[in-house]
């Protein structure tokens, strides 16, 4: 067979690696040949590719980032855009496309599939996590583990200047990364966005802790997390080049707002873009590695339009089509466990 794959969306830790696992199981398995496109859909439309073998992939598994590279966009925002991707696969003679994103690139994939029957296979990764009919997105575990290790930094210095510490991690929609760096690093709050969160609330959590002798606090906020409506003024959004908000400054905004009504001194520490980077963890390793030889599996079985998915622990897949335009929110038991392990 011949597999198309790109990678789409924001980077995160772990798609060199699913990348190998396709590649390895691919060539040595089933005598396949891969062709990955350079920067998401862009080098699909522009025909920019590298051929990805056995060889180009070594030493790759601890590489953070992506080889192919990766941007945001859409081919549905360009002239015939989806009719030059569908050109991309005839002219490189490929059986199917593997797309590794998350919920915008695995949006483009299921349209894909439903306006022109294109072969494509999608594969969850975003740091968020928040990729509907996956336990599991890859980047999450690695992007935990920085926020929880900054946290561990964090509290030390918190603790010798008795301050009140704010810790804003990604998390656009969901508060996956929040609630598990939250309850992994003793937080004593976490604010997430499927919560609004009242600043009073706030207030009385620093002071209740204060005159129990705590002068010192982390609380993790979400970059997604918001107040409830009418408490808070916040500044205007900021789009960037594909109308996506740009989120990023919660956490001083309600610094902000606390420091004359609080006897704390508060600090801000925006994680941003760290938590992307460096190599991925044992475990989205691992992931990266099952999810990658289970999309080659899924392209011999003939499987398209599909999402492999990593469900109560066992691979598995999902229709793109019912994942699409869905968000996979926090669950009640995390809310419960951070509720409980706070304060
Ligand atoms: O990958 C998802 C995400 O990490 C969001 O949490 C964040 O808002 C966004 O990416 C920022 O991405 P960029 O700065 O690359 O547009």
């Amino acid at each position: 067979m011949r597999l198309g794959v790109l990678t789409g969306g924001g980077d995160c830790p772990g798609l060199n690696a699913v990348l190998r696992a396709m590649v390895r199981t691919g060539v040595v398995d089933h005598d396949d040949r891969f062709v990955g496109f350079l920067d998401a859909w862009s080098g699909m439309l522009d025909d920019r590719t590298i051929t990805l073998d056995i060889d180009r992939l070594h030493g790759t598994l601890t590489e953070g980032g992506t080889i192919l590279g990766t941007r945001r966009g859409s081919p549905y925002d360009h002239p015939h855009g989806p009719a030059r991707v569908a050109d991309a696969i005839a002219r490189h003679r490929l059986d199917a496309l593997v797309v590794i994103g998350g919920n915008g690139s695995l949006a483009i994939a299921a349209r894909l599939f439903d306006d022109l029957l294109l072969p494509v296979i999608g594969v969850p990764k975003t740091i968020d996590n928040d990729v509907m009919g996956t336990d599991r997105s890859i980047g999450f575990a690695t992007a935990v583990q920085t926020a929880t290790d900054a946290i561990d930094r964090l509290r030390t210095t918190a603790e010798s200047h008795h301050r009140v510490m704010f810790v804003e991690v990604m998390g656009r929609h969901a508060g996956w990364i929040a609630a598990h760096a939250g309850i992994a690093g003793g937080a004593a709050g976490v604010l997430v966005p499927e919560h609004a969160f009242a600043l009073d609330d706030l207030r009385r959590l620093i002071e209740r802790r204060h005159d129990h002798g705590h002068l010192a606090s982390i609380i993790v906020v979400a970059e997604g997390a918001e107040p409830l409506p009418g408490t808070l003024p916040l500044p205007p959004p900021h789009l960037d080049q594909f109308g996506h908000v740009r989120l990023g400054g919660i956490a001083t905004t309600i610094a902000h707002a606390l420091d004359d009504e609080v006897a704390a001194e508060l600090r801000v520490v925006r994680l941003g873009h760290v938590q992307r980077g460096g190599s991925p963890v044992a475990e989205d390793r691992v992931l990266a590695t099952r999810l990658g030889i289970a999309a080659v599996d899924a392209a011999h079985e003939g499987s398209f339009g599909q999402m492999i998915a990593w469900t109560n622990g066992e691979i598995g897949s999902v229709a793109l089509g019912h994942i699409a335009g869905r968000t996979r929110l926090l669950d009640p038991r995390t809310i419960e466990l951070a509720r409980v392990m706070t304060g």
